[in-house]
């Protein structure tokens, strides 16, 4: 069975009281669109058709390629969407499936029960449309399911042309639908405009049902065909989203300590036995391995963390921990920053574009960009790189087991040596050799003894 899907996003959502069309608003850190369109995408081998209109150039911009695209000046109502799209229904699909994207919530899983519901029916001649139905005890804001004495579904009435015994109808449109093709394409067209002057697409149905066609109806959870029309149903929407999520992760063996106060985005990915303490904000390609300690109170974004790591209180962008390397409390890594195997970087520290090699430590307050340290490295309390002159970016490179002192100014270009030390406020200005001692404004070598260790001793 060939099927095409159309996804409508073209309405004004106008109580959304926004600069930006409605379906663009972000879940969960993807517009409302994308969500939509992962449910039906699963479905079909086509790239969906989506009928934009308002603020359409934002939404082609995103889904780009992923989608079709049938224009619809007028916003005329949902029927006159689809006959916007009809044209790029493949000529030999089989049924259409129609849904709305301000519907975030819906899943694969519900789409899927449906085309089993329009498949089982699929070698009845009359059979026309398959569609969810939903029961809610407040039915305002949905169209009305109308069904005759036989059971058998009569119309969708929307809500203003109800009369008051259809008002009290709980059986609703979510608004998601399956068409038997040809009969969409025949009878599209000849929807009668609404005394709205609008062409809803809903009264398909009452054709259909006086044609003496077949209509079939499943009941879907009604989480699943929440519709956002306002940012409170907007964030109410993103809960169930981040809940989802949050129970994923749980049912994978992470323990996520507060589901209320965790933002797990669902491109993350999480090892198991890792906790996640609450406040944390994990977000976009991060990838956290088992046994991690993350947070109270973090963001990382984008960033990949090895097992037995720890992240207190902290934010990482871009950047990456090695296994067993910890950061926080109140730490910041950015773009580039790298933590080498049990790297301790304590508070108040921030690292960018630099990689800090094995077991360096660094334990307050410090600032570490454009180098590469070695192993082993001592970071003294407030040593910065000076790794900018106001119009280059300049490298610092400090070799295995160098002991920066306290205060150490780093006036990058400059390398200092392995095993050799600063003394406490140095202003660092010229390279400093492997084992030597410098200190002083600016720094200046002073000795030099090799504190290599000998072969087979420990060290310290
Ligand atoms: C629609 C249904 C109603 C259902 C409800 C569920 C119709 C006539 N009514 O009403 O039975 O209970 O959804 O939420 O279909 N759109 C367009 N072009 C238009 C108008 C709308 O693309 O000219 C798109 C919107 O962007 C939106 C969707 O269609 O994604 C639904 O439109 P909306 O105006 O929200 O319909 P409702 O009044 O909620
Ligand atoms: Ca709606």
């Amino acid at each position: 069975m060939k099927i095409t899907a159309v996804l409508l996003a073209a309405g004004y959502g106008t109580r959304m009281k926004s600069e930006y069309p409605k379906v663009m608003h972000p879940l969960m850190g993807r517009p409302m669109v994308d969500w939509a369109m992962r449910a039906v995408e699963s479905l079909v081998d086509a790239p969906p058709i989506v009928v934009v209109g308002h603020g359409q150039e934002l939404v082609r911009s995103y889904l780009r390629d992923r989608a079709v695209y049938a224009e619809q000046q007028e916003l005329l109502g949902t029927g006159h969407a689809v006959l916007q799209a009809l044209p790029s229904v493949a000529q030999d699909a089989d049924a259409v499936i129609v849904t709305y994207a301000d519907m975030p919530l819906l899943t694969q899983a519900t789409l899927r029960r449906l085309l089993d519901l329009y498949r089982t029916h699929a070698s009845s001649p009359t059979l026309a449309i398959a569609m969810l139905t939903v029961k809610r005890e407040n039915p305002q804001g949905f169209g009305r399911i109308v069904r005759r004495s036989d059971g058998s579904v009569a119309a969708i009435v929307e809500e203003t042309d109800c009369t008051p015994e259809q008002l009290a109808i709980q059986e609703l449109n979510p608004g998601v639908y399956c068409f038997h093709a040809a009969w969409l394409r025949q009878n599209l067209p000849y929807i009668p405009r609404s005394a709205k002057g609008e062409y809803y697409l809903t009264d398909l149905v009452s054709m259909a049902a006086s044609q003496g066609r077949q209509i079939v109806t499943l009941e879907a959870p009604l989480e699943d065909v929440y519709g956002v029309n306002n940012r409170v149903h907007l964030a109410e929407a993103e809960a169930i989203l981040r809940r989802r999520i949050l129970e994923r992760h749980m049912l994978e063996g992470v323990t996520v300590v507060d589901p209320l106060s965790t933002y797990i985005e669902d491109t993350v990915q999480i090892g198991a036995d890792t906790t996640i303490w609450p406040g944390c904000l994990l977000q976009g390609a991060t990838v956290i391995g088992r046994h991690c300690t993350i947070g109270p109170y973090s963001q990382i974004i984008d960033t990949q963390i090895a097992d037995h790591c720890r992240v207190v209180y902290s934010v990482l962008e871009q950047a990456r921990m090695d296994q067993g390397s910890e950061i926080g409390p109140f730490s910041h890594l950015r773009k580039g920053a790298h933590l080498g195997e049990n790297v301790h970087m304590g508070n108040f520290g921030e690292v960018k574009d630099s990689y800090l090699g094995p077991g360096v430590k660094m334990g307050h307050f410090s600032y570490i960009g454009n180098a590469e340290v070695g192993a082993n490295v001592n970071i003294g309390a407030g040593t910065i790189t000076c790794n900018y002159d106001g119009v280059h970016k300049s490298k610092t490179i400090i070799g295995d087991h160098a002991f920066i002192g306290s205060d150490t100014m780093l006036v990058a270009p400059v390398v200092v040596g392995e095993f050799a030390r600063t003394g406490a406020g140095s202003v660092v200005t010229r390279d400093i050799p492997a084992h030597a001692t410098a200190y002083g404004v600016p720094a200046r070598v002073h000795k030099v003894e090799d504190r290599t260790p000998p072969q087979g001793g420990a060290e310290e």
